[in-house]
Parts: structure tokens; sequence; C-alpha cells
């Protein structure tokens, strides 16, 4: 679908980096914290960049790249389950003709003459979040989130509140159901407004409360919420549910667990656009928001052949609808201070009902931003929610219209220093570094959260506190905070027990996991797949710090897998800067990290290069990549010296030149086939 730019090898492995820190990102604010900050649209755009590139440059596939990972890992306090087995997403079509070359690339993976029907389910795309329901002879066993799709958390307790859901059913052995739980729009607005009645937490929208609801210690609050749930697949099984998805979907209903009556098998690619059609039509009718049409390959013996890429199934599609749009106007815009001093305008709008939701900010995202729509205070704006989370400007409808325009400050807002854009770059930064009180306060929240250092109980209100207390300059203040003991025991909000809770909060984070202590530093493009990276490398943050300072140090970073020369910049900036190594230096002796360990597993093929080339005759060679992907290996596009395997099939020509030439080791159809079985 994206056209893949014009980049060197090195820009695509920066670029890479960024987006694999990006996506992560976004994964934990949606799913560990169910407060996401971009729409569903833009994540789809970041993660589609990122399929791009990776087709671009296949040697550059990180073992951790997004999407070989689903979701965020899980983190919250409720125990983790393994999935016996991996709970999938779903790859996101926007157009119609994604739909069909979805069903012409179904066609060809199994070699089907072009006539052959692919007879589709088609149903709505719930959007709620998904849960694992096991079954053992006729009991409920365990009822799981997603989580990162390997592991998810146990919300049985607060599974058995749903009433949707049976505790029993009538059938033996074991049988996992899955599907979504999810909010009714009317059940959401009634608890939003007793959340406010009550002063508690406003939820976003009704995935945000369902989730919210269901990812709870005490299963006592799940209880008092309106949950609800609609099975839409199916994990481990003793004996099939049938032979094709709508006669599975129909065997679970029949157990007694709510299936979509919107669910309908399609014949053809026109029925199944038709469908999506009619429940577009009835979306604002529905009683729960969806934002698509999922469909999906109706044989199972078809869905066995067609397996999965990456972190979704190739059997799957979700149709995405449109994002929704309104009409307001711009009341203002303020500019807010991050973590590394970016400037980030914000749109206030008159409040506008945008898809059921009211929405009065917008994000302007930046400076270039902000020209290009040529926006001002009083235009008139088009703006979108696609998905559910933050609105976007879509179109000023006023740009000619004579008024002021608005300036860009040269200036923080915040502390005064002066604000730049450095070459290259759209983002306008302040350059107080730690002076600037907005860019103190991020970076020690940044420390303390939960990605990071994960200090419970030092949330932005303590660190707001004891900032303006004056017991925090740096993170490494965090671990003098118990001098201060005994005067915060009685200030309002402390008792002698909450203190020594975060005391001890901090205490357990003292020679904690250097990985999260590198990325909780908060330095430029460093997130934590490059923290583990560059760990993975040099074992502990002195060792970093002394490569980082060296004459070559540059270079020595830029060697780091994941790690691409923006990056290496970022570090070499960040170590030569006196006050940053006198605070690192004062932190490490508080927090001591611990030396880095690896946790990747090692099988025969892990990290191993294979290249096919040839006709293959028993699959296709996606199905072959597929298989070599299964084994921990990577397939790549071209030969070379670092290539261990190169599969030939009748016709290959310069390929298997160049392997004979370089002594690859070079393997048959039938070998390479020997090698998968005995893997
Ligand atoms: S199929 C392997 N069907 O959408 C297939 N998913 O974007 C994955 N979802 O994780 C599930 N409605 O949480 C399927 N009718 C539906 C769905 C649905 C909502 C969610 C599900 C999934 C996500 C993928």
């Amino acid at each position: 679908m994206s056209d893949t730019p014009a980049m060197t090898e090195a820009e695509a492995a920066n670029r890479l980096m960024r987006l694999a820190k990006e996506i992560a990102r976004h994964d934990r604010l949606y799913h560990d914290r169910d407060a996401p900050e971009i729409s569903d649209a833009d994540y789809d755009a970041l993660v589609r960049e990122n399929r791009a590139l990776e087709d671009a440059f296949p040697q550059l596939v990180r073992a951790d790249s997004p999407s070989r990972r689903l979701g965020a890992a899980p983190t919250s306090a409720l125990a983790k389950v393994p999935h016996a087995k991996a709970m999938l997403s779903l790859d996101n079509a926007f157009a119609d003709e994604e739909v069909a070359e979805f069903v012409a690339r179904v066609r060809r993976f199994l070699s089907l003459p072009a006539e052959a029907e692919v007879v589709l389910t088609a149903e709505p795309k719930i959007d709620g979040l998904s849960c694992s329901l096991r079954y053992e002879d006729g009991a409920l066993v365990l009822a799981a989130t997603r989580g990162d799709g390997a592991v998810g958390e146990d919300v049985t307790p607060n599974v058995r509140t749903i009433a949707d859901i049976p505790q029993a059913i009538d059938r033996p052995g074991v049988i996992e159901v899955r599907g979504e739980v999810y909010m009714s729009k009317a059940d959401f607005a009634a608890l939003n407004a007793r959340q406010e009645a009550a002063g508690g937490k406003i939820f976003a929208n009704p995935r945000n409360a369902a989730a919210g609801s269901l990812r709870q210690k005490d299963a006592g609050v799940t209880a008092a919420r309106p949950l609800r749930f609609l099975a839409h697949g199916w994990g481990e099984l003793d004996a099939p549910l049938g032979t094709t998805q709508a006669e599975a979907m129909a065997t679970i209903a029949a157990l007694g667990i709510p299936v979509s009556d919107l669910l309908k098998r399609c014949v053809t690619l026109d029925d199944a656009l038709a469908h999506y059609r009619a429940i577009e039509a009835a979306r604002a009718e529905l009683p729960f928001d969806i934002d698509g049409v999922v469909y999906k390959v109706d044989r199972l013996d078809w869905q066995e052949r067609l397996g999965q890429v990456a972190r979704a199934p190739r059997w799957g599609l979700a149709h995405k609808f449109p994002a929704e749009q309104a009409e307001t106007e711009v009341v203002g815009i303020d500019i807010q201070v991050g973590r590394t001093g970016k400037l980030t305008p914000v749109g206030r709008l008159k409040p506008v009902g945008v898809g059921g939701v009211i929405v009065s900010n917008v994000t302007l995202h930046n400076r270039d931003e902000i020209a290009r729509l040529g926006l001002r205070v009083g235009d008139r704006v088009r703006i979108q929610r696609a998905g559910d989370v933050i609105p976007q400007v879509v179109e000023n409808l006023t740009r000619d219209a004579p008024r002021a325009p608005f300036v860009f400050p040269d200036h923080c807002p915040e502390c005064g220093s002066e604000a730049v854009a450095e070459e290259g770059e759209v983002d306008v930064r302040c350059t107080g570094g730690l002076i600037c009180p907005a860019q103190r306060f991020e970076r020690l929240r940044h420390f303390a959260s939960r990605g990071a250092m994960d200090i419970d109980g030092l949330g932005e209100k303590s660190i707001a506190e004891f900032l303006s207390l004056g017991w925090l300059h740096g993170p490494a203040d965090i671990w003098r905070l118990k001098a201060h003991r005994d005067k915060l025991v009685g200030r309002e909000g402390w008792q002698a027990v909450s203190v020594d809770k975060l005391l001890a909060a901090i205490d357990v984070r003292t020679g904690f996991d250097p990985a999260r202590f590198l990325f909780g530093l908060g330095i430029r493009h460093v997130g934590i797949v490059t923290a583990k990276d560059l760990l993975k490398a040099f074992g502990t943050v002195e060792a970093l710090e002394a490569a980082a300072r060296a004459e070559d140090g540059a270079a020595q970073l830029s060697a780091v897998e994941g790690v691409g020369p923006v990056v290496a910049e970022a570090l070499v900036d960040f170590f030569h800067e006196p006050h940053n190594r006198e605070e690192l230096a004062d932190l490490l002796a508080l927090a001591r990290p611990a030396a880095f360990v690896s946790s990747a597993r090692e099988t025969a093929w892990t990290g191993k290069t294979i290249v096919f080339t040839g006709t293959l005759e028993t699959m296709s060679r996606d199905e072959a990549k597929a298989q070599a992907e299964r084994l921990g290996a990577r397939a790549a596009g071209s030969v070379s010296a670092k290539t261990d395997l190169v599969v030939a099939g009748p016709g290959a020509g310069s390929k298997l030149k160049k392997a004979e030439e370089l002594g690859v080791r070079v393997a048959t159809e039938a070998e390479w086939a020997r090698i998968v079985a005995e893997s």
C-alpha cells in the first residue's frame, strides 16, 4: 500500500528504530493505560510504514520488530497467563480495492484458479477488548485478556460477573472461545455520568471504559459495570467446531455464548462489500461502537493453510470505516512543553459532537502543521475523530478570511528560554533544559513512569508537590526523599503508611532493570527497544557511556543492531554534556542498575538468514518465508556473505550462482522441507 520512500539502509534502520519506539509507546498507552494518544488511523499508518520499510529492507527486520509483537505486554497488577494459542490481531483495509487485494492474495497463496470463489464471513468489528474464555469439561476455568498476544492477564473473577458469559456450557473437553468484551453506548454514558457525580475517572469512550472496568484487581468493581460479550473466534480446542467459520460460530452460539446477529456468510466479494455497506448504514443505530467490518475466509482448512504472518492471520481482514468528521471554530491555540522541550500547539475548540463524543481540543502537532493549515484563532475547521482518540484538524474552512496569522512563539512559555527548531527538524524546542520547569517535571515523570522505573506512588501529583517543595531537582533526588520522611508525614494526603510505602517502592528500584533505567533517562530517540539493544551490546550504562565518549563513539554506537546515526548522535550529545554526566554519575551511585541479562531463547535457526530463489513447487514463496520465520530465521531478498542458506528451486539464476561463488550452503526444496520438519 504505502510507497517505499527512497532511503539508504542506514536511514531505514534509524527510521525503523524510531517507529519501533513510537509504536511500542502507543501500544502501552492503548493496552496498559487505556489512554491512547493517537487515532487508530494514525497508529495504522505507523504500522504500515514499518511494514513497507521492512519489506524493502528485509535484512533490517528485528526479532523485536513491532510487526512481530502483538499489542503491549501486560504490566498491570493482574496475574499473567500464557495463552495456549496466540491471540492475533488483524490487518486493516480502508478501501474496497484493498479488500479485493486481500481476496486475490488468498487465491494466490492457495494457488486457487481465478474463478474459484473465496467465501468469506463478514461481521461487525466491535470496539472493545478481546478476551479468551477457557472451558474445561463444560466449566469456565480461565478468562484472559490478549496482553501481548502470547501472555495475557488473568481476569477470571472479573469475567464471572458478566451476565452474557455462561459459567457452564454443555461440551466436554477443552474449548477456548474468544471474543470482545464491550460496553454499550447507553451504559457508557450512564457510567460517565455516575463517575462525574462521584468525582471518579471519566472515560474517553466505551472501549476505554470496558477495558478499565474489566482490568480491575477487585472484581467487585467489574461487577458494578455493565459489560457485555460477543464471540468472534476460538483458541485451543479438543474437537473441531465445524468445517467452516460460519458453522463454528453457529456451534458457539448454540452453547449459549452470544455471537453477532450481523454475522453473514458472503459467497462473493460483492456480497461481502454489500454487507459492509449495510453494517455501515446500521452503525449509528447499533447499541455499541463498531469501527469496521471483519472478513474471514470461511473454509477452516483454508484458514489452516493460510496461517499467519507476524501478528495477523492471512485469512482475516478488518475493513475499517472512514473517520467521523464535524465542523467547529478554533477559539484558542495553546502551547504545551514536553519532556524533551518540544513545544506542542493544542487547538481549543468550540465544543462539538463527533460520532457521539464531545470534542473541545485538537492536537496541532507542530509549527509546520499550523502553517500547512494556515490556522488562526477564529478560523472554522473540519475536524475528524478516526477511531476513538484525540481528534485532528483536516481542513481550515476559512483560511482566506482576513485575520492576523498565528505567531508561533520563539520563547518557551514556561521558562522564557529561547525556543528553536534544529536544522531539518520540524519541532521547535525549548533550549532551557533542566532550568525549564516543564521539562524537569516531564523528565521526572518519565523516569518514574510505568514503562521506565515504574515507581509506585510517584506519579504526577507527588512529583509536582516535591518539585514545589524543592526536594526534587533531578532523578537522583528520588533516592534522597527519605531524608524528608518526617516532613512529608502529615502533609495533606500523606500518612506514615503511604510515605513508607513510597520510600519502599523507591528502594526496590535500586539495582533494577538497566534497560528501563536507560530508557528512563529520556535520551532523545532512545525507547525501551533501543535501550535493550544498547545494553545487549554494552552490558552496562557505564560501558555505554564510555563507548559514547570514545573518539569513535558515533561509529561504535551505530554498529549496534537497531541503532542508526540519529540515535548514535543523540547518545554522543547526551554523554558529552557535562551536566548530564554529573547527574548520571550521582544517579548511578544511588540507583545502581543491574547488569543486562538477555532473555532471548536460542534455536538452531534463530538469527540465521535464508534466501529463497527459483520456483518452489509444493508451496508459495510466502509460505516458505513464513516457515523460515517460524524457525526464527530471517527471509532475505538477496544473497551476501552473511546468508546462511539458499533454498533454490528450478529456474534459479544469479542468486544461486552468487551463493555458489560465496560458498553459501544451498538446499533443494525437498531438503528445506526436511529442515522444517526436523527443526
Ligand atoms: S477476529 C485472529 N473478529 O479486533 C483474528 N476480531 O484488530 C482476530 N475485534 O484483536 C480476531 N471485533 O479484539 C475479530 N468480529 C471480530 C472482531 C475482532 C473486534 C477485535 C479483536 C482483535 C482486533 C484486531
